[in-house]
Order: structure tokens, then C-alpha cells, then sequence
């Protein structure tokens, strides 16, 4: 054999044996918990055969506990980059068969690698996070090695998407990457994002819990609001992450476009009965939602959780854009801290890449009551009003009900820089439902009386006529032409042209 044979069969050993990670035991065991190996994760999420990996030699330095005598080719890390439907993104995943996918200095400087190379190239990057958290033998250099990570993602924030996966375990602050990164999805019963873990709660608080509970998928995305889907398996979530991709930008320069075959003059006749007579009954909001976008398509997000409002994306004649709406299905719509919470973030997701904002506004106001005002309803209130204000994209309204009070304003109302306002004739735009507002202004009236000055307010105040007369609604328009009113307010606002006074930042309230 040639000397030039012998070192390509060299590398192609070495190859080999890297890729088995920590060993045919190890990734048995990976299979037999239902998990996938990090390459065969990488492979699933990716175009066939456009995955190139980087550093795949790379080495720990670590000689605390014996670590010099167990080294295995990567360091538990898989890093590199491909293409989801022909476009780049950069990718890494743990690799829970090699020290339990435990985070070292060294594989924290191949996740900065990649890092660093997705913002320069302006590329999206996918974490696939599975892991036994800091590589307990390296100490500090370990946690070193996770603030240089949230260092990077706090520098790409805005500029490139980050979407994290969170695959088995996710402990301690190793959480704060995914939680810096603007998706996360989880799987079912295989995830577990917390803090402290069950041992440690059941020390401190005396409290017991299991982990599914504590910090499983369900918990996440129903309950504490820090996924943003939770899917049955492995594969669910890879292909997920790459349709939640279709709709979004490369980076903060960049606006996708996918050719529209659906007619944006298609009317939708339910729509003239969508809004029930009585302006109590609930409807969902999905059902004017999705008719209305291309191919009736909506991609929700966060579903599960803070359910009066609704956030997802669309596409309106090809161009993605994001929606947020109330959700009368769901507590009559009332705007609460976590329904704030979730669409203020959601906004500024769609405003940093350039997604237009379609806003569909059934409202009553902000929901009474000391626990949202002692946890802060003011303060968490004020970031939806912040985040559409300070919004620059195209942001178009359409109020299908009620707009109440303060949750009018901050709704993406006019005077907030919304560049449309449209209403369906049955909008009710007024400080609050006749009923309060009678109670307050005629207090000692008689029932009767009050019921006479009810049927005057309702009929001086719940139409969109008063707002229009104000020029605060641009068009009260025919329900069924939705569609296409939607479609033309977007292509007037397409080379919207606007941008705020320079800073270093605003003050957002958080
Ligand atoms: C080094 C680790 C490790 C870690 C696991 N391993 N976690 N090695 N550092 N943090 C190793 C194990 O020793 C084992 O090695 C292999 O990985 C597989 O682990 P198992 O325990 O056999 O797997 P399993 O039974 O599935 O349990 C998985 C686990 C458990 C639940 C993740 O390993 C575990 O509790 N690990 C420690 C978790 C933890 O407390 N991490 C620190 C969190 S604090 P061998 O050689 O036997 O195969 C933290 C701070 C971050 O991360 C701060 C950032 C700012």
C-alpha cells in the first residue's frame, strides 16, 4: 500500500471511529431510552447529505479525575453546518453517548465556532441541546464555557434566528441558552428543562415533584410559558424546526418569500356570520385566522399556553407575516399578564426580521383583580403597547369586536404608528361595554332608567362609525373581503420606510 493510501485510510478510520461518539454501548443505550444519536438527529434535520462538520477531532484538556484517559474524538459535541430546503443554517448537538453530552471547555469553544461563523454569514443557527449540563470534573472552565455561549447568543439576538431543541435533559443554567434563543421546542415525557432539579426542590422546599412535572413539555409550554411547542417525538420536533424555518428570514436583512398559488381575491363568505349576534357569545378567532391566509395556513405558536391570545405565522401572498390576535374562544380575549408577556415577545420576534404584523383585535380590556395587579399587570401590560409601538415593520389592524378601553390602545391602535386600521361592521370601539360604563356615569339611575341610557350608549358607541368618523379606522370593510383588504394594505406597506430615533436602546419595561 502506498504512503498516500495508508493516510487516506488513516482518515477515514479516524472518521469512523469519531462518529461513533462514546461507543456502540453508549449509543445502544440512546436507543433503548427512544433517543436518537446527535448524527442521526443532525442527518434528520437537515437536506440529505449537505451536512459538513466541524472540529470532529477536537479534544478535552481536562486531566482532573482521570479525564486524560478518556478521550473521545468531537468531545461530545457534533458541530457544523447544511441546508434546510437549499438554505444554510448552522447547527450543533450534544452528544449524550460521549460523557453524557456534558459541556466542556473545549466543546463550548466548537458551539462559539459555529456561533460566531452563523452571525458573520448571517445564518440561522439550531441547537439540539441533550445533556448532562457542566462537565462536573473541569469546574469553572466548564461554566466559563456556557457564559461564552450566552454571550453569543445575546450578540446574534435580533440579527440571526437561534431555535433551540431541547432533546433529554436540560439542568441548571445550561437552561439559559435555549431560554436566550428565540424558539424552543420540547418533546414529550423525553425533555426536562429546570433549574434545580426534583432532589434539590424536595431539599430546599421540602416539595415533592417529579421531573415531568417540574420541567417536562407539558409544564413548559402550558404553564410557565418558556417553550414554544411541544411535539410527540424526535422527529415531529426536527421537521417542525424546519417548517418554523420556511417562514422565517436568514437574518435581520433578509425577507423570505414562497410564490402564492391561492387567489388573494378568494372571499370568505363565513366570515359575514363569523361574529355571533349576541356581542357576549364567544367564537374562535382561528376561524377567521386561517381562512383568510394563503392556502388557509396558520403555523401557531405557543398554543398551549396564555390561550386569549394568538400568535403564529402565515403567509399573505407569499409574504410570511406574523399574527397576533385575542382569542374570545378563550377567557372573552381579556388581556393578562401572561397573554402580554406572550405577544409582546412575539412582536419584537417579527419586527427584529423584518415580518409584517397582522393584528386581529376582539378585546374587553385588561383583566381586573389583585393577583394581576399585585404580579404586575401595569408593568407587563406596558410591553405590548412598547413592542408595537416601537415596531417598525408594516403593522395592519383589524378590530372584528370589541375594542375596549386601554386594550384598544395598545392593540396596534392607530396612534400607536399601526400603518391600518380596518373594522368589521360589527367593531364596538369605546372606553368599556355599556353596562360598566352606565353604572359608573348614572350610579343612582334607577334600573329602568339605566337600562334606557344602556340602549342610547350601545348605540352611540358600539359600531366602529364614531372611530371612523375620527379617521382612527381607515376602512370598515365587507367581512368576506378580508383576504384581500389584508393582502392590499400589505403591498401599500411593503417599502414602509421608517425608522426610530438612534440609541443605544429603549427601556423597554420588563
Ligand atoms: C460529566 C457526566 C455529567 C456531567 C453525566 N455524565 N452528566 N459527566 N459531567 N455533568 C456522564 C456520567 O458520568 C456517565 O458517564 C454518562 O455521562 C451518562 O450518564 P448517566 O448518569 O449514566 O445517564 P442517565 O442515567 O441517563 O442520567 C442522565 C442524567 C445524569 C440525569 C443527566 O447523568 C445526571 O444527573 N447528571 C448530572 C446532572 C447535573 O447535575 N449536572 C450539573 C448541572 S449544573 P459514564 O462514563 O458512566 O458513561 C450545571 C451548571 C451550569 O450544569 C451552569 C451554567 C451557567
Amino acid at each position: 500500500m502506498s504512503v498516500q493510501t495508508e493516510k487516506i485510510k488513516e482518515l477515514v478510520e479516524l472518521r469512523a471511529k469519531a462518529r461513533m461518539g462514546g461507543g456502540e454501548k453508549a449509543i445502544e443505550k440512546q436507543h433503548a431510552k427512544g433517543k436518537y444519536t446527535a448524527r442521526e438527529r443532525i442527518d434528520m434535520l437537515l437536506d440529505p447529505g449537505s451536512f459538513e462538520e466541524m472540529d470532529m477531532f477536537k479534544l478535552h484538556r481536562c486531566t482532573n479525575f482521570g479525564m486524560e484517559k478518556k478521550q473521545i474524538a468531537g468531545d461530545g459535541m457534533v458541530s457544523g453546518y447544511g441546508k434546510i430546503d437549499g438554505r444554510l443554517v448552522f447547527v450543533y448537538a450534544y452528544d449524550f453517548t460521549a460523557h453524557g453530552g456534558s459541556l466542556s471547555e473545549t466543546n463550548a469553544a466548537k458551539i462559539v465556532k459555529v456561533q460566531q461563523l452563523a452571525l458573520k454569514n448571517g445564518a440561522p443557527v439550531i441547537a439540539l441541546n441533550d445533556s448532562g449540563g457542566a462537565r462536573i470534573q473541569e469546574g469553572v472552565n466548564s461554566l466559563a464555557g456556557y457564559a461564552s455561549i450566552f454571550y453569543q447568543n445575546t450578540i446574534a439576538s435580533g440579527v440571526i434566528p437561534q431555535i433551540s431543541a431541547i432533546l433529554g435533559p436540560c439542568a441548571g443554567g445550561a437552561c439559559y441558552s435555549p431560554a436566550l434563543t428565540d424558539f424552543i421546542f420540547m418533546v414529550k415525557e423525553q425533555s426536562h428543562m429546570f433549574i434545580t432539579g426534583p432532589d434539590v426542590v424536595k431539599t430546599v422546599t421540602h416539595e415533592e415533584v417529579d421531573k415531568e412535572e417540574l420541567g417536562g413539555a407539558y409544564t413548559h409550554s402550558s404553564k410557565s410559558g418558556v417553550t414554544h411547542f411541544m411535539c410527540n417525538t424526535e422527529e415531529e420536533t426536527l421537521m417542525s424546526i424546519r417548517e418554523l424555518l420556511s417562514f422565517l428570514p436568514s437574518n435581520n436583512m433578509d425577507a423570505p418569500f414562497t410564490p402564492c398559488s391561492d387567489d388573494i381575491h378568494r372571499r370568505v363568505e363565513t366570515l359575514q356570520t363569523v361574529i355571533p349576534e349576541d356581542p357576549n357569545m364567544p367564537y374562535d378567532i382561528k376561524d377567521i385566522i386561517e381562512p383568510v391566509l394563503d392556502n388557509q395556513y396558520f403555523f401557531e405558536v405557543m398554543p398551549h399556553f396564555a390561550k386569549n391570545v394568538v400568535i403564529g405565522f402565515g403567509r399573505l401572498n407569499g409574504r410570511s407575516v406574523g399574527i397576533v390576535a385575542n382569542q374570545p374562544a378563550y377567557l372573552a380575549g381579556v388581556l393578562d399578564i401572561d397573554a402580554s408577556d406572550k405577544a409582546a415577545r412575539f412582536i419584537r420576534f417579527c419586527d427584529c426580521f423584518n415580518i409584517p404584523l397582522i393584528t386581529f383585535e376582539d378585546v374587553p380590556g385588561f383583566l381586573p383583580g389583585t393577583m394581576q395587579e399585585h404580579n404586575g399587570i401595569i408593568r407587563h401590560g406596558a410591553k405590548i403597547v412598547y413592542a408595537y409601538a416601537e415596531a417598525t415593520v408594516p403593522k395592519i389592524t383589524l378590530i372584528t369586536r370589541k375594542a375596549y378601553g386601554g386594550a384598544y390602545i395598545v392593540m396596534s391602535s392607530k396612534p400607536t404608528g399601526a400603518d391600518v386600521n380596518l373594522a368589521y361592521p360589527q367593531a364596538e370601539i369605546a372606553v368599556m361595554g355599556a353596562e360598566g360604563a352606565v353604572n359608573i356615569l348614572y350610579r343612582k339611575s334607577s334600573a329602568e332608567e339605566k337600562q334606557e341610557i344602556i340602549k342610547e350608549y350601545e348605540d352611540k358607541f358600539s359600531n366602529p362609525y364614531r372611530a371612523a368618523e375620527r379617521g382612527l379606522i381607515d376602512e370598515v370593510i365587507m367581512p368576506r373581503d378580508t383576504r384581500y383588504k389584508l393582502v392590499q394594505a400589505l403591498e401599500m406597506a411593503h417599502n414602509k420606510n421608517q425608522s426610530n430615533p438612534p440609541k443605544k436602546h429603549g427601556n423597554m419595561p420588563l
